[in-house]
């Protein structure tokens, strides 16, 4: 070991593995990172699930750079600065028609949190304030926050933090092998799972319940593409009773599954929309909660000077982050990135689905530029195969995610074929030593 790595505890990390045998990056630009012995390696996720145009592109360099230099901080509370206002702007021409206000945030977990708060809230102003009940999904991933976790479905998550949210329930998960193994795209069963909304319905009233929040894609429980039809139900249920529909768009964001948004390739539009990472192509942290005209509007009242939401960030809209935030939806535009994953998701889902029949390979699963491949795992050993698939693919100078025993793929947009053919080249060999 080069260096003393002792003092970093470091977040979802197998801490005592990684010190043994350090992965490090150095270096990165376009598709690839460096180890800091020189290695290349191929960047199959993004970073994770963020650097949706390439590492080190040169308009985001040079707009943090200027701004770093120009002005490095200014206070969000009662201040403004311009760029806020500008990305702002630039945000709502991207986002379906009527969402069209952005409160910022500095990472997916908290704007799950403020987009949570901004329900019950909203709801309470209204003069609904009996409507104070979040309802996740099994499986759902909305990073680490209290509120995250709480609607969250993932047990590993949520069993170390004691009771968390209180009125929080859950609908079932669309995760269904039995029906949708090896689904190219949207799987065709399904739909009729978002009535597991009517059930909380009917146990707690609809006059308890402020919100729903899915991912449209769920990526970190091991990537669940929504069945034909799920979300224009969840869509209709939520309406009929009054229930604000969260998107949690954190990875669904910013072009990855063909446009803009999953709202725009699903053909629903949600109340709010939580947003994050590729919003700086993840250079700068930085989050956002995209909301409908009307919900904003419902806090617009009372003495013009008194603060209509309590709540906020010391780093919200921070200008290095606003400043690589419009650097980044100009690369997006200049090179088409935000539909270019609708073009190439037809070679990614043949080049992905061409691993059936290894072994141990239980399903395939994509949309867009998103892939999972679901391992059998070792008996009695969950998450070790596809983390020892992980290992070798590593060492073969490629970067993949595992999560649970589901290699997810999820790779910069600026992909092309050859960089494809490379990742699932590597990924078979690798699966095939980790029988
Ligand atoms: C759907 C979703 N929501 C929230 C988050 C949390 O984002 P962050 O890690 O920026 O807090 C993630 C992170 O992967 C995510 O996938």
């Amino acid at each position: 070991m080069l260096q003393d790595m002792d003092a970093y505890w470091m977040p979802f990390t197998a801490n005592r593995q990684f010190k043994k045998a350090p992965r490090l990056l150095a270096k990165a630009a376009g598709m690839h990172f460096w180890t800091p012995e020189g290695r290349e390696i191929l960047d199959g996720v993004a970073g994770l699930w963020c650097v949706n145009a390439g590492h080190a592109r040169p308009k985001i360099v040079k707009a943090i750079a200027e701004q770093a230099a120009e002005m490095d901080y200014a206070p969000p509370f009662q201040m403004g600065h311009p760029k806020a206002f500008a990305l702002a702007e630039q945000l709502v021409k991207l986002t379906p028609p009527g969402m069209n206000k952005v409160f910022f945030t500095n990472s997916g977990s908290e704007s799950v949190d403020t987009a949570l708060k901004m329900a019950i809230a909203y709801h309470r102003v209204r003069g609904e304030g009996a409507r104070t009940r979040l309802i996740g999904r099994e499986r759902g991933y909305h990073g680490v926050n209290f509120g995250g976790i709480s609607v969250g479905g993932m047990v590993a998550n949520r069993k170390m933090f004691g009771t968390l949210l209180a009125g929080v329930d859950h609908i079932r998960h669309t995760h269904d092998l039995a029906r949708n193994a090896f689904s190219v795209g949207q799987p065709a069963h399904g739909a009729e799972l978002a009535d597991d909304l009517e059930r909380l319905v009917a146990l707690h009233d609809a006059s308890t319940i402020a919100a729903v929040i899915v991912e449209p894609v769920a990526g970190s429980t091991g990537v669940l593409i929504p069945p034909v039809g799920y979300l224009q139900r969840l869509r209709e249920i939520c309406d009929r009773h009054g229930i604000l529909l969260i998107f949690d768009e954190v990875i669904t964001g910013f072009g990855r599954t063909g446009n803009p948004f999953g709202a725009q390739t699903f053909g629903v539009t949600p109340d709010i929309m939580t947003v994050a990472k590729g919003i700086t192509n993840g250079a700068v942290p930085m989050g956002a909660v995209l909301v409908k005209q009307e919900i904003h509007d419902a806090f617009m009242q009372g003495p013009e000077h008194l603060i209509e939401f309590f709540h906020g960030y010391t780093y919200s809209a921070h200008p290095l982050a606003c400043a690589a935030a419009l650097g980044t939806l100009e690369t997006y535009a200049d090179e088409g990135l935000l539909t270019r994953a609708s073009q190439l998701q037809g070679y990614f889902a043949d080049a992905l689905h061409s691993l059936k029949g290894l072994p141990h390979v239980i399903d395939i699963r994509n949309l867009g530029l998103v892939g999972g491949i679901e391992l059998q795992p070792f008996a009695g050993q969950p998450t070790k195969r596809a983390f020892d698939v992980f290992l070798d693919c590593w060492e073969q100078g490629v970067m993949i995610r595992t999560t649970g025993d589901t290699i997810a793929l999820s790779p910069p947009l600026i992909i092309e074929k050859p960089h494809i053919d490379r990742l699932v080249d590597t990924i078979a060999a690798a699966i095939k030593r980790a029988a």
